[in-house]
């Protein structure tokens, strides 16, 4: 089976109780991160967004606050389960809001059609990175925004962190009914984050320009945003 489908597996499997995991294992702090990555990605209203790897959603639907009126946010997950969650949470929210399950290295979308484009926790589950940050370019116009949030190994206790993520998300997911082979899975794709300034050469050898990059806590979370050339 290839690494993609593992992950989507996995994710299908994950998908009841992603987000309260999600919120438990980064102690509370995900939705700050994402708002961070939401007011990275320098949407006015009226503007368009692509949210890849969009998972449950809430940070296409941080960005189709940042759009409305008149905008569009369309979220994209290869996750059917995870998808119908977003789904859900949109037609609670009435914001202008559309989620997709397509392959985020392959969308279904015209070049420079977004006016910016985010991705949260979901190119280290790539087996070329590179990829993925080169679909989210040619999506998005020139000067335009592509984000990329990230959970990361801390400079220090880098190791540690490593063994303790490895140890506590399928702890954690299995206590509360979930399935631990899955959220290992979870877990074992955070090593697979490139280092900051590896990220940042990724993003510059996209094509992507003004590159720059925020650490949260320590290093255990990583904001890049650069500019379409
Ligand atoms: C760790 S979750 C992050 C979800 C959400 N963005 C967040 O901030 O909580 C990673 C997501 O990426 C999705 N994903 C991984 N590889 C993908 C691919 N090639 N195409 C589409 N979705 C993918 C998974 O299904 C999963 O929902």
């Amino acid at each position: 089976m290839s690494t993609a489908a593992i992950d989507r597996r996995a994710f299908d499997t994950i998908a009841p109780r992603y987000d309260l995991v999600s919120g438990l294992l980064t102690l509370g702090m995900g939705d700050r991160w994402r708002r961070a990555a939401a007011e990275a990605a320098d949407l006015s209203a009226g503007q368009s967004a692509l949210d890849a790897y969009t998972g449950t959603g809430d940070l296409a639907l941080m960005l189709a606050d940042r759009v409305t009126p008149l905008g569009r946010v369309v979220g994209v997950d290869h996750s059917p389960e995870m998808i119908a969650r977003a789904r859900v949470k949109a037609a609670a929210s009435h914001r202008p809001c559309r989620f997709e399950v397509a392959d985020c290295t392959s969308m279904p979308f015209a070049d420079d059609e977004f006016d910016a484009a985010t991705a949260s926790g979901g190119l280290r589950s790539l087996d070329d990175p590179a990829r993925g940050v080169a679909e989210l370019v040619r999506v998005v116009r020139p000067g335009g925004r592509v984000v990329i949030l990230e959970i990361t190994p801390p400079d220090r206790l880098r190791g540690v962190h490593g063994r303790v993520m490895r140890f506590a998300t399928p702890l954690v997911g299995g206590a509360l009914g979930g399935d631990r082979d899955a959220f290992r899975h979870l877990a074992d794709t955070v090593e697979g984050v490139p280092a900051p300034a590896d990220m940042a050469a990724i993003m510059s050898a996209a094509g992507l320009s003004d590159i720059r990059w925020r650490r949260f806590g320590g290093g255990v979370a990583t904001l890049h945003h650069g500019v379409v050339a």
